[in-house]
């Protein structure tokens, strides 16, 4: 089915929302203001959801994207909107979230946005064919893939290593062996992690090793899943992040924020309102954690990712620093309010679920300061209401837009009692 739909806002995917009728049409890569002919491909609960047949007149807020890929690749949804329209989009994900759950949006601060050309961590995917391998991310609403040869989300360092990167995988992918590519660019060096599919060959070792030092990687592995421990195939350079001046070894597959630029800006609003004894829920590798026991702080840190906490461990003891760090997987078994017994401080950070098992402890605590960094203003907002309920004053909201051209937003908050 087709139709002529004039283009009224953005969605919560970076779709453009028109009318059908009395239909929602979300249309993808439509502006507010364009007149598009629609050709309608799927149905989404209430809404039609299509694609533009025919760009009838272009709206004052559409641009050129800045990316040759943009038209097939999923990897950016709103590249097409002019810079405010898009910040506004952005921020209105978040103002949204909150006013669905009677929270101030007002005091939202003004976003912090990073600049293209940052994003030093992504997963792209690859594809054996007979004609060499096929290196980027699948199309919108599919699972075929984009062979990406520019990439201007990613740091120039990930984006030079691709060529490198695609020919090493045409020569170990058997035709139609298909895995995830992890990209790290850390410490002046890359970190690669191969995932999924079949292990590499012996020859893949050497093939690796000579890519890596072309290439300036500083280590490539392979595992068959997430979860699983990585099999190295060339370690050249030790992999190290840095965080408040403590050195911390890079476990393959931890997690890093996604710009340094975020991970700047998220870490100085956790120092800035942060006490003396923090309970901290979801530490990773001690983004936040080293800094804060830099500055003095006692730090209580958990997180259910085994190889983080020890890396996080190792390098606070051989800092001196006042760290306790536990495994623990915390949505099988939540922080209890005990274990808040000494915090002045909690400090959150989930992965996009959020924190809702952890709310009945916190609400309970005597922790008067509660700081929740999140990558899901929807979660957040929720887990937010419950804090307010409970007797908690929402004081700040920082918007770090360190997801470019994503309908993705971290934030940083403050509670206090
Ligand atoms: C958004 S990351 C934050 C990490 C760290 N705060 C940082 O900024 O680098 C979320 C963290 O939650 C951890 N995580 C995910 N699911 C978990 C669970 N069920 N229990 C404990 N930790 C979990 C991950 O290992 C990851 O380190």
């Amino acid at each position: 089915m087709q139709a002529d739909v004039t283009i009224e806002s953005v969605g919560a995917r970076g779709d453009g929302i028109g009318r059908i009728g009395d239909r929602r049409v979300a249309v993808e890569g439509a502006a507010p203001g364009d007149r598009v002919r629609v050709r309608v491909t799927a149905e989404r609960a209430d809404t039609l959801v299509g694609t533009v047949a025919d760009l009838l007149e272009a709206g004052p807020l559409r641009r050129e994207p800045p990316c040759p890929h943009f038209d097939a690749c999923g990897g950016c949804a709103t590249q097409h909107l002019e810079e405010s329209a898009y910040a506004d989009w952005k921020r209105s994900l978040l103002l949204t979230a909150l006013a669905r759950n009677g929270l101030d949006a007002a005091l939202v601060e003004p976003t912090v946005q990073v600049a293209p050309a940052t994003r030093r961590r992504a997963r792209l995917s690859a594809l054996g064919t007979a004609r060499g391998a096929v290196l980027g991310f699948s199309e919108r609403a599919s699972r075929r893939l984009v062979d990406v040869a520019v990439c201007p989300i990613l740091t120039p360092r990930l984006e030079a290593l691709l060529p490198g990167l695609r020919a090493f995988l045409g020569d170990v992918l058997p035709s139609g062996a298909r895995l995830d590519v992890d990209l790290l660019d850390i410490g002046g060096t890359v970190d690669i992690g191969l995932v999924g599919g079949a292990e590499p060959g012996r020859e893949a070792g050497a093939a690796a090793a000579a890519m890596a030092r072309r290439a300036g990687a500083g280590r490539i592995g392979w595992r068959p899943s997430d979860a699983a421990a990585q099999v190295p195939l060339a370690q050249l350079r030790p992999i190290a992040a840095n965080f408040g001046g403590v050195a911390v070894a890079v476990p393959p597959g931890a997690f890093l924020q996604a710009t340094a630029e975020g991970e700047a800006a998220l870490a100085a609003f956790v120092r800035a309102a942060a006490g003396q004894r923090v309970a901290e829920l979801f530490c990773g590798l001690g983004t936040f954690t080293l800094p804060l026991a830099s500055g003095g702080a006692r730090v209580v840190a958990l997180d259910g990712a085994a190889p983080a906490v020890g890396a996080l461990m190792a390098a606070a003891r051989g800092a001196s620093l006042p760290v306790a760090a536990e495994t623990r997987d915390l949505v099988r078994r939540p922080i209890a309010a005990a274990d808040l017994k000494k915090a002045d401080t909690v400090l959150l950070d989930p992965p996009r679920a959020g924190a809702r098992e952890q709310m009945p402890a916190v609400t309970a605590s005597r922790a008067g300061t509660v700081i929740y960094v999140s990558c899901n203003p929807v979660s957040f907002a929720r887990d937010a209401r419950m804090l307010v309920d409970a007797g908690f004053r929402l004081e700040r909201i920082l918007p770090v837009d360190q997801f470019l051209w994503s309908p993705h937003l971290e934030l940083a908050a403050l509670f206090r009692r």
